[in-house]
């Protein structure tokens, strides 16, 4: 099984709502699908952990639908900061199996693999919470012994937009999950299977653990900053090949990650 994890496309079918995407990221995120649709095997899924848009509007999600349409593989998708959950749900319900009410959250088993959506998102904040009603769910949804035997893989995976957990940098620090992070990690703690936590937000492809589970943030195609953690400041931004991340799962709770690297500052 292999699945991707893309994150932070910024797409924009008008204007733009943010400074740093590159005027050509309709193209860059082109070059990436065409690239992740040309590998052998096929991708069995494909997950974006948010930001899917810039500005979140019906023809934004429209441009993304008709591009991610390559993939045969079911495509997955939680809200960034800079999506809209009604657009969103509106463009993506035929393929997300959203929980009803105002939170794009799922639940979701394919071919032994289980994906748990979790959004994160306070409307027009950059950084995420999770507030009462996000943290009940997912202690629900990590408690469900049936769920959790579906996948049969013995693998896990838990995507949201904003990283658990600090980056050593105030400037990043300051922006990532804050409200209900604790509870969180408590929750994670309890899993009682292999949980491997999904991200983006940050513009840059990381690595590390978190309570115990391996974590990854993918990177951007649209633009990314640049390398050093320690920034008290917005870091630059960085030319540096655009990374994603292809998680191989060969066996009960077993998981190979590659990265897969193409440098979109060469045109
Ligand atoms: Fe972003």
């Amino acid at each position: 099984m292999y699945i991707l994890h893309f994150s932070d496309f910024h797409l924009f079918a008008g204007d733009k709502e943010s400074a740093h995407p590159r005027a050509d990221t309709v193209a860059a995120v082109e070059r990436v699908l065409a690239d992740a649709a040309s590998l052998t095997p096929q991708p069995d899924l494909v997950l974006i952990s948010g930001d899917l848009t810039d500005c979140g509007t019906a023809e934004d999600y429209a441009l993304a639908r008709r591009m991610l349409a390559r993939f045969a593989a079911p495509v997955l998708v939680v809200p960034g900061n800079h999506d809209r959950r009604t657009a969103m749900r509106g463009a993506f319900e035929d393929l997300v199996l959203f929980e009803e009410g105002q939170f794009l959250n799922f639940d979701v088993t394919y071919q032994g693999i289980r994906v748990i959506g979790l959004d994160t998102i306070i409307p027009g904040a950059v950084a995420g919470e999770l507030c009462r009603d996000r943290l009940d769910w997912l202690s629900e949804r990590l408690a469900d012994d049936a769920a959790r035997a579906k996948a049969t893989s013995g693998v896990t995976f838990l995507m949201l937009h904003h990283p658990p957990f600090d980056l050593a940098s105030p400037s990043w620090d300051a922006m990532t999950l804050l409200k209900g992070r604790e509870e969180f990690t408590r929750l994670v703690t309890g899993f009682k299977g292999h949980l491997r936590l999904l991200t983006g937000h940050v513009h840059r492809p990381l690595i590390t653990t978190h309570a115990g589970h391996f974590a990854a943030i993918a990177g951007s195609p649209s633009f990314q900053y640049a390398p050093g953690l320690g920034w008290t400041g917005e870091p630059p931004l960085s030319s540096e090949p655009y990374v994603y991340w292809l998680h191989h799962v060969t066996g009960p709770g077993q998981v190979i990650v590659s990265p897969r690297m193409i440098d979109l500052a060469a045109g």
